[in-house]
């Protein structure tokens, strides 16, 4: 065989081993917004189907009305075990109806509330202030997963690998530099990251796949809230290039982790080499 030869032979057995977005429903909590709605878009405009997990109805409403039958809104709130249930239960039904199973899990809901540990004033952080981070970025991220696992694992099996699908969770830069005030964030998100591993042993029989995101700091409703002082500081940490990622940038490395069947158990870091120091 010509080398030429080899090389097209190569690659047809890519594409063939290529995940498929088309014609496969994927699960996005946090899908209304941000990095969560950038991934809906992109899933769809691929062919893919998107089960939209948010409780902001309003834009959730507004993302299905653009998208069209390709997307559907479940209200729900991921710090609520029955809340999730009854969208499973929801979203079960939208994909028998449509004829179009499970291709994957992208858990992307997640909250911000900075707080010292320890103020000025000797008063620890409220142990509310961390259950809310911790419910919604940590548990909420496990029991979407948790609860939509059964029907991912009972999807058929697709391509020579008999591949079902993958989870990508959304981690963060601050789960390996949480700077001042992020103890609680930092912690949700170190632990999203360090479950990547062993969920994916524990997936692989089933022929599911994980992968974590961990992006520095990208333009959403969570990073519009930021002072111009923060953004500023933070982008003196940045090597290149010098401003905040995009969500479609985000989507785009969803879109390849969804496709490339190789990626599992990694946590990937989208970050432009920003490295957070101590003080900004
Ligand atoms: N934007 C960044 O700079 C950045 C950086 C690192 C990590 N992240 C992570 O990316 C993910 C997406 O954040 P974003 O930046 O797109 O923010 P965003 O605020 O634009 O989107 C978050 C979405 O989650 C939803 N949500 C919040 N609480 C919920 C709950 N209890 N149940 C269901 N939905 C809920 C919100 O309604 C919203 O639609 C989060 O997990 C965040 O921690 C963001």
């Amino acid at each position: 065989m010509s080398p030429e030869l080899d090389y097209i032979v190569l690659y047809i057995d890519l594409e063939k081993y290529t995940m498929k977005i088309s014609g496969r429903t994927f699960v996005v909590s946090g899908g209304a917004s941000g990095l969560g709605r950038a991934c809906v878009l992109d899933i769809c405009k691929k062919g893919g189907y998107a089960a939209i997990l948010d409780m902001n109805e309003e834009l959730g409403g507004a993302l299905v009305k653009e998208l069209g039958a390709e997307a559907r809104f479940f209200r729900c709130d991921v710090s609520d075990t029955e809340s999730i249930a009854a969208a499973v239960k929801g979203l079960t039904a939208w994909t028998h109806e449509m004829g179009k199973p499970l291709g994957g899990i992208i858990p992307a809901a997640g909250v911000g509330r900075p707080g010292l540990i320890l103020d000025k004033n000797l008063n620890p952080m409220s142990l509310d202030s961390m259950d809310f981070v911790l419910n919604i970025n940590l548990r909420g991220t496990l029991d979407v997963v948790r609860q939509v696992l059964p029907l991912l694992a009972s999807a058929p099996p697709c391509g020579p690998d008999s591949e079902r699908g993958i989870v990508i969770m959304v981690a963060s830069a601050a789960a390996f530099e949480g700077q001042m005030g992020q103890v609680t964030y930092a912690a949700s998100k170190g632990a999203v990251a360090s479950m990547t591993l062993p969920m994916a042993r524990d997936l692989s029989r089933f022929g599911i796949r994980v992968v974590t995101i961990a992006p520095s700091m990208f333009d959403s409703a969570m990073t519009a809230v930021m002072s111009d002082k923060v953004k500023t500081g933070l982008k003196k940490a940045m090597e290149f290039p010098v401003r905040a990622g995009m969500p479609e940038e985000f989507s785009s490395l969803v879109v390849q982790a969804i496709e490339n069947v190789m990626l599992n158990g990694v946590v990937i870091r989208l970050d432009g080499a920003t490295r957070m120091p101590s003080k900004l």
